[in-house]
This record gives structure tokens, C-alpha cells and sequence, in this order.
């Protein structure tokens, strides 16, 4: 059996270590998360975010406006956070509603506040390898492979999903780490084939159970950043087919969490992260460690 990568340690390591710088500042960091219209799993997510900022003694104010909420508005929103001294950090939640000009809305955070890392300054940042806040969900993993003393260094990593949030700043984040990488998508002609050439195989595309255990190199390091609803019978059927316990489970608890990684055909990996509790704790430690850097700067600057 595979080793399991405890996503909820690493985070716990992660924040622990956040406690002494939080308490030498002078004012507590404060972020603001804005969530647009009702999302359910959004609102899960922010929902967990605002918890951990109290929990570790950040600040944080929750900005909820109406989906009809038009982007002029929205622009409105966040130069005011902008200009608020403190708020050292701006999260707008995506999914944005459609109608909204997503790439307005990310350009408008100024990059000192940008605690995700999207403003196209702090993506180039990325690129070009200079220091500055790096989007949470890839920057969580490439703190769990050091902890857990995965090696990346020569490594082949195939990255399957070209996301702006995970995908594409994971393969940069490994390539910096230097490591040979792939970025995989809806059009690669063999997916399977490609996969299979991993050491570290990092699966971002949103589809539940997809990568499946011939996809899997023997010893491959998985990490699977997926977390799919299975809501109907069919959908479960589409991923488990017939198996009485994953219908049981199902019957039971009315839905299943499954990531884009196959739960039952693991087996050969050396290592894996579970869904729960693999990447997603991860993502938030980064939020919190890149609002208290945010801070921090702050703090220098003033
Ligand atoms: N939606 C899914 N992941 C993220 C994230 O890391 N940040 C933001 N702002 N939205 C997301």
C-alpha cells in the first residue's frame, strides 16, 4: 500500500510555524475574502478560510456580494480593500459568476495584497523565479514533497490540468525545483501513456476518478488536488461501476467526495494524497503563510 501524504500535519507544521511572526507584529494581518453570489462548495471553502484566520489570530472580514453584482461594481469593491491599511491581503474567491470580467477583477488587486498570486505582476514574478506571493494550492504541495522528503530534482512530473489557479504555476514551481515537466490536457492524444512516465504526478482536472491505476507508474508520488461531488447513482456507478461498498458509502452519506484519482487503484503508488485531507488543508496554510508575508511587507514598508 502507498504511503499517505497527511495534508492536515503539514499544515498544522505550516501554521504552527506562522504563530511567532503573526505575534511580532505590531497589528494583527488582516485579510479580506470576497465571495460572489452562492456557491456551495465556494462558500465551503471560504467558510474554512475565515476559520483558520481566527484560529491562528488573523483579522478577517468576509465580503459577500450578490451574483448580479456587476464587474464596475466589483472594481468598486476592491479599491476600497485596496485602499484600507488593515487589510494586508485580497481573496476573491473563484468561480467568478460569467458575466463578470474575471481578468479585470485580478488586475485590479494591487500585488502587494494579492494573496493568491494571480495578478499577472506576481505570476511574472513566478516566471521569471523573483520572490513574491505564490498562488496556494501549488505552493502547498511544493511544501509538502519538501517536508515529506519527496525528491523533485530529475524527477519526470506530469502535471494533468492547465488551470491559471493550479495547473500552470504547479509546472513552473516544479520546473524551478528542476524538474522534468509535462502539462497534460483535455487534448492529449495519450493520457495514460504520459502519466505513466511520472515519478511525481500531480492530477488538477476537475474529473472525478480519472486518472486511473494504469495511469500510475510503480513507486509514483500522486497527489491529487481534485475534490468531485458524486451527488447522483449514476455518477457513482460511472466511477465504482458495481461496487457494493462504494454504493453503501453512498446510500449512507447521500453523496461522495472523490479527487481525480481513482480511490480503489492506487496500489502501486509509493505515495499519495488523500482526498479529504491531502491538498486542501495545504492550500489554506499558504493562504494564511502568504497574508502573514503580506504583513510583514507591510509592516516594512511603513
Ligand atoms: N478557487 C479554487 N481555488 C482557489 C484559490 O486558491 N483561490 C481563489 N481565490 N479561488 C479559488
Amino acid at each position: 500500500m502507498p504511503r499517505l501524504l497527511d495534508g492536515k500535519l503539514v499544515r498544522d507544521q505550516i501554521l504552527s510555524e506562522l504563530k511567532p511572526r503573526i505575534a511580532a507584529l505590531h497589528s494583527r494581518p488582516g485579510l479580506a475574502v470576497v465571495l460572489v453570489g452562492a456557491n456551495p462548495a465556494s462558500e465551503i471553502y471560504v467558510r474554512n478560510k475565515v476559520k483558520t484566520c481566527e484560529d491562528i489570530g488573523l483579522f478577517s472580514e468576509k465580503i459577500t456580494p450578490p451574483a448580479t453584482i456587476t464587474t464596475d461594481e466589483l472594481l468598486n469593491v476592491i479599491a476600497d480593500l485596496n485602499a484600507r491599511p488593515e487589510i494586508d491581503g485580497i481573496l476573491v474567491q473563484m468561480p467568478l459568476p460569467t458575466h463578470i470580467d474575471s481578468r479585470r477583477v485580478l488586475l485590479a488587486i494591487a500585488p502587494h495584497k494579492d494573496v493568491d498570486g494571480f495578478h499577472p505582476y506576481n505570476v511574472g514574478n513566478l516566471v521569471s523565479g523573483n520572490p513574491g506571493p505564490r498562488a496556494c494550492t501549488p505552493a502547498g504541495i511544493m511544501e509538502m514533497l519538501r517536508r515529506c522528503e519527496i525528491p523533485v530534482a530529475g524527477k519526470n512530473a506530469v502535471v494533468v490540468g492547465r488551470s491559471d489557479i493550479v495547473g500552470k504555476p504547479m509546472a513552473l514551481m516544479l520546473l524551478h525545483q528542476h524538474a522534468t515537466v509535462t502539462i497534460c490536457h483535455s487534448k492529449t492524444a495519450d493520457l495514460p501513456g504520459e502519466c505513466r512516465r511520472a515519478d511525481i504526478l500531480v492530477a488538477a482536472i476537475g474529473k472525478a476518478g480519472l486518472i486511473r491505476g494504469n495511469f500510475i507508474k510503480p513507486g509514483a508520488t500522486v497527489i491529487d488536488v481534485g475534490m468531485n461531488r458524486l451527488n447522483t447513482p449514476a455518477e457513482v456507478g460511472a466511477v465504482f461501476g458495481d461496487n457494493a461498498a462504494k454504493r453503501a458509502e453512498f446510500e449512507k452519506k447521500g453523496s461522495l467526495l472523490v479527487g481525480d484519482v481513482h480511490p480503489l487503484e492506487v496500489d502501486q503508488a509509493g505515495a499519495v494524497t488523500p482526498v479529504p485531507g491531502g491538498v486542501g488543508p495545504l492550500t489554506i496554510a499558504m493562504l494564511m503563510a502568504n497574508t502573514v508575508a503580506a504583513a510583514e511587507a507591510h509592516t516594512a514598508r511603513s
